[in-house]
């Protein structure tokens, strides 16, 4: 297990920082990505705001799995060194002279896109996601364009609103824009444990429907069953499909998946006449066998779906309000204990959000 090593660093700023611009000398605490496989903690200068920019005290900040793939060399455009963390919440310190005062001191979250495009379908060739390689929030400090701000919905703490923008934001375009999911549909989210699988359920209970779940561990379901889960099942046992299928019912409307790998045939044999099945990520493995027969005779859809543009950003925070949600949080754990949190990632442990307290 890698031990956390905290480091002054005399090298330059990195980053969002490593502009021409006036560098504030006074120093942070900050989550470095410094190469392949080594992340660790380092004092490095405080950012400064550009035009049109924050500087964003950080209160709470939570894991995403791009940090993981990110730590292990496992996800495109990496930058070395640079600071990881895609969510993140805290209070607006100063903004640039350009840009509106009128955010200063407010509680924010931050809208993790980075320059999604004009085409509310996909993101534009020069998309990226705040944590790399623009610098991130696992560290005290952060800038972003005020642009990207958005108030803190007033019933979640710190701890709790960090736990939303990416994970929230692709559940709502998974469930909402690409499943379509209605009311009594019968949905089913696999891998209960993840970030971005907790808010599936909880979005697509919220809208009325049956939610069943799976994982690959009975203790996650047995919470998940205390918590509303209309059926689960373990995706470890042969003919898992089978079992949820009779629980719910009948097959499923929509299945939101990130798991892929040799679980994805048992999925689209799960799926309803007409159903679709949602696909935003491939943790158990990328390559998949599909009998095409399946989904032409079923009238039946793939969609593959990522994060979700800004308009799906601001119905989901609308939602979360709406609603009163509160994000699943795992655990939560200091910022000099935050390589401990990647490896409670990286291990499967987690249910819901792991948020790093700042
Ligand atoms: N396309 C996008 O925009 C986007 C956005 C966010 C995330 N993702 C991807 O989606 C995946 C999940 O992200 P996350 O941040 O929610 O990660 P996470 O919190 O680390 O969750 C990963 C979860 O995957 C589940 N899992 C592991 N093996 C599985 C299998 N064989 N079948 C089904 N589920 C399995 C586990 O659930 P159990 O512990 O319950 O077994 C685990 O908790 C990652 O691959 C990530 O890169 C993509």
């Amino acid at each position: 297990m890698p031990e956390i090593k905290h480091r002054k660093t005399n090298r330059q700023p990195i980053g969002l920082i490593s502009f021409n611009q006036k560098i504030n000398m006074a120093n942070m605490q900050a989550l470095v990505l410094v190469e392949n496989e080594k992340i660790e903690l380092q004092s490095v200068p405080v950012p400064e705001p550009k035009a049109g920019e924050a500087l964003i005290k950080i209160k709470a900040a939570a894991l995403n799995h791009r940090d993981q793939w990110s730590r292990i060399g496992m996800y495109p455009g990496l930058k070395y060194p640079s600071i990881l963390g895609s969510d993140g919440c805290g209070v607006v310190e100063k903004v640039h002279d350009d840009a509106d005062q009128t955010w200063v001191g407010k509680e924010v979250i931050m809208n993790p896109n980075v320059n999604w495009g004009d085409d509310p379908r996909f993101q534009s060739f020069n998309y990226s996601i705040l944590g790399m390689p623009t610098d991130g929030t696992l560290a005290e400090y952060v800038v972003i364009p005020t642009h990207r701000l958005h108030k803190k919905p007033a019933h979640l703490s710190a701890a709790q609103a960090a736990a939303l923008p990416l994970a929230a934001l692709t559940a709502y375009r998974a469930v909402f824009t690409k499943g379509e999911a209605k009311p009594k549909h019968r949905v089913l989210v696999t891998g209960i444990g993840g970030g971005v699988s907790q808010f599936a359920f909880q979005f697509a209970k919220a809208l009325g429907c049956k939610v069943f779940v799976t994982s690959g561990s009975d203790e996650k379901l047995e919470k998940m069953k205390a918590t509303g889960a209309d059926g689960t099942a373990n995706y470890k046992e042969d003919k898992w499909e089978k079992s949820l299928v009779k629980q719910a019912g009948g097959n499923f409307d929509v299945i939101i998946d990130s798991g892929g790998g040799k679980g994805f045939e048992a999925l689209a044999k799960s799926l309803n006449l007409a159903g679709t099945l949602v696909v935003y990520g491939g943790t158990a493995g990328t390559k998949v066998t599909l009998q095409l027969p399946r989904f032409w005779f079923a009238q039946a859809n793939i969609k593959g779906s990522t994060m979700g543009n800004d308009q799906e950003f601001e119905a989901m925070v609308q939602f979360v309000s709406d609603h009163k949600i509160i994000p699943m949080i795992s655990s939560t754990r200091p910022l000099n204990e935050v390589v401990s949190a990647f490896d409670e990632m990286h291990e499967g442990k987690q249910l819901g959000k792991l948020v790093i307290e700042v």
